[in-house]
Parts: structure tokens; C-alpha cells; sequence
């Protein structure tokens, strides 16, 4: 072939000023969600020691946490909570004194600046750590067609419906339910909108995978499952159209913000969403995610920063909205810089 010197997609390379003006994605901090671990009973903060920078909070050290969170100008954080106490239901998520209720409260005084986001699931809190409630023969739900340790669907809706009211009425502006349940979304809708909780809106980890990339987070949330792994709820890494069935789902029972997760291993995933439904989108770049590039980087092999800011920016060219991103804070500052 030989060369055309009419097409030079270098020109607009030459510099910097062209490279900005021609660049089509960009990351602000307006696009991205903080997770915050709080942990009843906790003092201080507590360092999570997979995840570099990340710790759980008591409540007392949620006030400089947020100060510094408002002072960056992050507009949103999702809250996960660490019970002092589990057992078979889960109830610590729907008892209106557990640590996540108290934990919206506590920062809805401090301010009015900063989203809050429930993450709504389970297996923080229950003994056996999975996502609702299991089928064993000492259970009020037990049932004889299923196999034992399998998670009820059903009866689990409805303690994800009580819990969301709980934290809605404590002062959840979104409830973000995570535990890949069948009818989540319809459930939780119904049981807000009873409760008056119109306003109250619904991030659906709509298209979740039982992802070996949340392997810190289990660390940092104290919620790994005590037998078998979330694959009979969560999405399997290998289906790709099943990931539209079930955000098409999410869709039709009320969902109003959409989530792929985890992000950068599932780019394709997200791409396709981003193409076929129009509700916003979020995607959650997980703590493996954050770990690996950390990791590396203390090796000496890749530069943190830059390599994070690429990876969001890939995140967002595939067509997220907004980001769930444990560099938010780091984000923020580099930006400021
Ligand atoms: C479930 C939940 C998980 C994450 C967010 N919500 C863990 C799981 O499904 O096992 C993972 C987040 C991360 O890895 O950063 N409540």
C-alpha cells in the first residue's frame, strides 16, 4: 500500500493544545462515587490492608472524612456497613440504630453537599455471609425442592424491601441494591413508594458478576461467604447477551440508574448497555481493580497515577456516566494539582 500524505491523523497530535482540543472523553470529578466502609463498635479509622489509602470508619471519624469529602467537591459517596452482629436473616441492615442508618444521619447533619448511597445487600450481615437468606432446615423458609444452602430468593425480597425503607427514611438519597436477586428492583420500588419514599431513587447493580476481582473488598467489608461462592447469583464472567436480559429486567421494574460491575474487564459489557438502554449508567471499578494497579505500582512496574486516570477514562469511553471508583479522593487531588 503505499502511503497517502492527504490522511496524517498525526497532524492533530503535534501538540498538547490540539491533543486537548481533539480529545473526545474526559474525567471529572463530578462523574465519580466515593465507597465509604463504616463499621459499628469501630474507634478511629482502621486501615484496610489490601486496599491502599481505604479504611473502615467509625462514626466518630466519618466527621473529618466527610469535611475532606465535601472540601474536594466529590459529589457522591456508597455507603457499606459492618455490623457488630450477624446473624441467619441480616437483620443488623434493617434495624433503624444499625450502623448504616446511623451512619446517612451522621452526614446528612454535617452536610447537605454529598449524595448518599446505600449499598443494599446482605452479606455484610448475616452469619453465613451470603446475599439473603438460605434455605437450611431450621429456617422458617425452608424448602424441600431446593437444594440446601441455596439462597431464597423470595423471602429475601422482602427484608431487601424493609431494609431500603429503613435507610431511605434515615436519609438515603439512592438505595443500591447489590445482591443480584430476581425481582430486587420491583420489590424495593413497591416497598419505598408504600412508605411514602417516592423521591427515593434506585441504582440497580444491574448486570453484577460473580467476580474474583472483589477479593479485597470481602477484607474491607468483612462479608466473604462462609461456604460455596455467590455463582448462583451473581452473573457468570462468560455471558455477555444475559447481561442485557437482566438489565432489560431492572428497566421494566423501575430502575433509575444502571450498573455494570466490576468495570475495566467487563468494558465490552458496558459498551453494549451503553448502546441499548438510555437510563444512566454506572460502572463499578472494583477493589481488585484498585489493588492490582496499587500493586503494581509499588513494584516499580507502572506509574499509579497515570494508570488510574487511564483507567477511568477507558471506564467512561465505554460509556459510563459516573464511576464507583476507590480513587475518587486521589482523583480529586490530582485534579487540584
Ligand atoms: C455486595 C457487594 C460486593 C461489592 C460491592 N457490593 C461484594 C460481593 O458481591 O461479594 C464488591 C465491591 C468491590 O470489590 O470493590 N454487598
Amino acid at each position: 500500500m503505499t502511503f497517502t500524505p492527504n490522511f496524517r491523523p498525526r497532524r492533530l497530535r503535534l501538540t498538547r493544545q490540539l491533543r486537548r482540543l481533539v480529545r473526545e472523553t474526559m474525567v471529572s470529578t463530578s462523574d465519580l462515587i466515593y465507597p465509604l466502609f463504616v463499621k459499628e463498635g469501630a474507634e478511629g479509622k482502621q486501615p484496610i490492608s489490601s486496599m491502599p489509602g481505604q479504611y473502615q470508619f467509625s462514626l466518630d471519624a466519618l466527621t473529618e472524612e466527610v469535611e475532606e469529602l465535601v472540601d474536594l467537591d466529590i459529589p457522591a459517596v456508597i455507603l457499606f456497613g459492618i455490623p457488630q452482629h450477624k446473624d441467619a436473616i441480616g437483620s443488623g441492615n434493617f434495624d433503624s440504630e444499625g450502623i448504616v442508618p446511623r451512619a446517612i444521619r451522621k452526614i446528612k447533619d454535617l452536610t447537605d453537599e454529598l449524595l448518599v448511597i446505600s449499598d443494599m445487600c446482605f452479606c455484610e450481615y448475616t452469619s453465613h455471609g451470603h446475599c439473603g437468606i438460605i434455605n437450611t432446615p431450621d429456617s422458617d423458609y425452608f424448602s424441600d425442592d431446593l437444594p440446601q444452602g441455596y439462597l431464597l430468593n423470595d423471602p429475601t425480597l422482602q427484608y431487601l424491601g424493609q431494609a431500603s425503607v429503613v435507610h431511605a427514611q434515615a436519609g438515603a438519597d439512592v438505595i443500591a441494591p447489590s445482591g443480584m436477586l430476581d425481582g430486587m428492583i420491583g420489590a424495593i420500588r413497591q416497598q419505598l413508594d408504600t412508605a411514602g419514599l417516592q423521591q427515593t431513587a434506585i441504582m440497580s447493580y444491574a448486570a453484577k458478576y460473580s467476580s474474583s476481582f472483589y477479593g479485597p473488598f470481602r477484607e474491607a467489608a468483612e462479608s466473604p461467604p462462609s461456604f460455596g461462592d455467590r455463582s448462583q447469583y451473581q452473573m457468570d464472567p462468560a455471558n455477555a447477551r444475559e447481561a442485557i436480559t437482566e438489565v432489560q429486567q431492572d428497566v421494566d421494574q423501575g430502575a433509575d440508574i444502571l450498573m455494570v460491575k466490576p468495570a475495566l474487564p467487563y468494558l465490552d459489557i458496558l459498551s453494549t448497555i451503553r448502546q441499548q438502554f438510555s437510563l444512566p449508567l454506572a460502572a463499578y471499578q472494583v477493589s481488585g481493580e484498585f489493588s492490582m494497579i496499587h500493586a503494581a505500582a509499588q513494584q516499580g512496574w507502572i506509574d499509579l497515577q497515570r494508570v488510574a486516570a487511564e483507567s477511568l477514562t477507558s471506564i467512561k469511553r465505554a460509556g459510563a456516566d459516573m464511576i464507583l471508583s476507590y480513587f475518587t479522593k486521589d482523583f480529586a487531588r490530582w485534579q487540584e494539582a
